[in-house]
Parts: C-alpha cells; structure tokens; sequence
C-alpha cells in the first residue's frame, strides 16, 4: 500500500474529484473522515454541525434528478463544451458526469448547521467540510462540494427530515476516485495579496513563481 501522503501533498492535490468506482466505503474510513472533520474550528466552539450520511438509493436518484436539472440549466451557458479549453472542458465533463451518476456514488455526506446561529454563514461549516475532504484524499478517497444536488433545499429537508432550524449547506458525494488527484490550478498569491493595505503589492510574493512552491512538496 502507498505510504500516506503529508500534509502539504495532501493541501497542494486534493481536486473536487467527482468520478468514483462502486466500491463502498466502510464504516471505519468514513468515521475516520468524520472524527478529523469535528476537529475543525467553529464560532464560540459551537460545533452545530450535522452530518447525515446518505446511503439510500432513493434519496440519490432524488438528489440525481436536481443535480440533473440544476446541470441543464448551468450548462445553457457553455453551448460548445468541446471547444473549451482543456482543463474547463474537463471539469464540465466531470460535472455533467456526476450529475448524471449523482445516484452511484458510494456515499454522500449532507452537511447542515444551525440557522442564523453565526454571524458569518457557513464560516463555522466550511472549516469541517474541508478538513473531511482533506482526510478523505489523504486515505486514498476523493469527493468534492456538489451543491447541485441539493435542489430547492425545502424538497431535500423534508426528505431527510431536517428540522426547520437547521439550514443545508452543502452535499459531499466521496468514494474511490475513478479520476486522480493531483496539482490544483490557483491564482498566485501574489494577485491575491495586499501588503498592508488593499491594493499594494506584496515584493515576496511578486518574487515567487507563479506556480508556488507546489515542487517543493510534489514528485515531479
Ligand atoms: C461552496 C462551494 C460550492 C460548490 N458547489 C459545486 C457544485 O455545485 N458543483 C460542482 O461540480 N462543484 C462545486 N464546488 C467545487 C468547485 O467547483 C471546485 O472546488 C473548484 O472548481 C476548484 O476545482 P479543483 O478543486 O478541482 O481545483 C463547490 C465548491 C464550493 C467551495
């Protein structure tokens, strides 16, 4: 078995992979997921998140037909999908692969958090939904945010019987990639960074190539 890769492989990688083999997901990995996600941080240590682990093939053909629906309507935008450039024709390829599959997918995760208890939404959330993608690539899984999934939110909640005090803020459809992970393409820091001030530029960051330091950390 691969030796588990550290921490800055793991941060430098993990891509929404969104193409999974039918193999399942034990308990024990999925806990595992679970327990580093809780360690996440969250206002006054609050912790109202709630994870529901969602293996019922009627609730993710359910979920299948919004993603589907929400897809169609996202992809009116790209008349020419071929015609992209490699990486985006890639990545809509892989959207419209989940959305159309939404239903095999080994496991989703539907992540939801006390409504209006934070003054920043989804800022105690977001903390633990990555902390649990992070593991999951780390133990080999790959998954990735897909919102489209979750339709008008109202139709899911009922569906799952969420109360009306928690809103749903995301779906994290994981298993066994069928795509690999690898190198995530960003904006360099330095057209995201200010010193100081906004809009003054950083000279160390202006000095770093534009890639990052991701050779520091990857085989090449
Ligand atoms: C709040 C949020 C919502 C997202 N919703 C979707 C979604 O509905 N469908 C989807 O395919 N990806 C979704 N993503 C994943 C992003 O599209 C993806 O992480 C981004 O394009 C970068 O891709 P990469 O991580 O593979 O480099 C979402 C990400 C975030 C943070």
């Amino acid at each position: 078995m691969r030796e588990q890769p550290g921490f800055f492989e793991v941060v430098y990688t993990t891509r929404a992979l969104r193409r999974f083999r039918p193999d399942p997901v034990p308990d024990e990995v999925l806990f595992q997921l679970l327990d580093a996600a809780i360690r996440a941080p969250s206002g006054q240590n609050a912790q109202d998140w709630r994870f529901i682990i969602v293996r019922d093939r009627t609730v993710k053909e359910r979920m299948q037909t919004w993603a589907l629906q929400a897809w169609e309507r996202y992809a009116q935008r790209f008349p020419d999908i071929d015609s992209l450039p490699r990486t985006q024709r890639l990545s809509l390829r892989a959207v419209e692969h989940l959305a159309s599959h939404f239903a095999e997918v080994p496991v989703v995760i539907v992540v939801c958090g006390l409504r209006g208890r934070h003054t920043t939404p989804g800022g105690s959330i977001f903390p633990a939904v990555q902390n649990l993608l992070l593991a999951a690539r780390a133990l080999g899984l790959g998954g990735s945010i897909f919102n489209l999934a979750l339709g008008d939110r109202e139709a899911l909640r009922q569906l799952l019987g969420i109360p009306d005090t928690n809103e749903i803020f995301c779906a994290l459809p994981l298993g066994y990639p069928s795509d690999r992970h690898g190198p995530v393409r960003r904006k360099p820091v330095k057209n995201v960074t200010f010193l100081e001030r906004w809009g003054r530029r950083w000279p160390f960051a202006e000095a770093q190539p534009d890639e990052g330091w991701q050779g520091r950390w990857l085989q090449p």
